[in-house]
């Protein structure tokens, strides 16, 4: 994985057909997406359950682009192995997970991943102020994590404070939640490189009907043009 700030569209696999995840990997890679954004929920973290290492592990060899894992599990560090022997290329952990996240952070580094930092809407920019050297991709959420198809909540303070503190340090800026034609370019200009999109991604598309995730994903990036440097 080599660094970029180019604009990275991820679509969350929280809106794929469950019954249907290899299929529709390669459906929305095909159509054009850039990183697959894995979201894992253990209904203790977040309110709702989705699907662990096992079930991450069979995605792997559908996913040809970058594997991103999304933690919403506490703890996180009995897990770390689990998720490099899955293939994650980036684990990212919440920083509310747990007292550790700076021991976390290097623990998924030590297993050869790129380590990612979650900040739920209401944690500060300023939390990871001491985590920027261990980290690879900082997550705003911009809803409260559990489901997708939730209304965007505006972090473009918060994603500026980011963008200055991470100066010239090969960091991600990724942005989680409500992601969609309206709100992408609010966030690429304030310095996101990595739009994670559930539901604006595979809203009115299949397996059998494909091209419509191409489109969804062209206008996500169309409206981002010119906002970034
Ligand atoms: C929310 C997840 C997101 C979710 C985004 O907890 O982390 O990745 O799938 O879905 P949309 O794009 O529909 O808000
Ligand atoms: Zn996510």
């Amino acid at each position: 994985m080599s660094f970029d700030r180019k604009i990275k569209i991820a679509p969350s696999i929280l809106s794929a057909d469950f019954a249907n995840f290899g299929q529709e990997i390669r459906a929305i890679e095909a159509q054009g997406a850039d990183w697959v954004h894995v979201d894992v929920m253990d209904g203790h973290f977040v309110p709702n359950l989705t699907f662990g290492p096992q079930a991450v592990k069979a995605f792997r060899p559908h996913v040809k682009t970058v594997m991103d894992v999304h933690l919403m599990i506490a703890p996180v560090d009995p897990y770390i192995d689990a998720y490099a022997d899955a293939g994650a290329d980036v684990l990212t952990a919440h920083i509310e997970a747990g007292p550790h996240i700076h021991r976390t952070l290097q623990a998924i580094r030590g297993a050869g991943m790129k380590a990612g930092v979650a900040l739920n809407p209401g944690t500060p920019a300023e939390a990871v102020a001491h985590l920027l050297d261990l980290t690879d991709l900082v997550c705003v959420m911009t809803v409260n994590p559990g489901f997708g198809g939730q209304k965007f909540i505006d972090m473009t303070a918060k994603i500026r404070s980011l963008r200055s503190m991470i100066g010239d340090r090969p960091v991600h800026i990724e942005i989680d939640g409500g992601v969609d034609p309206a709100t992408a370019p609010l966030v690429t200009e304030a310095g996101a490189d990595v739009l994670v999109a559930g539901s604006a991604v595979f809203k009115g598309g299949s397996v059998n009907d494909p091209t419509v995730y191409g489109e969804n994903i062209r206008k996500i990036r169309t409206a981002t043009e010119g906002t970034w440097t």
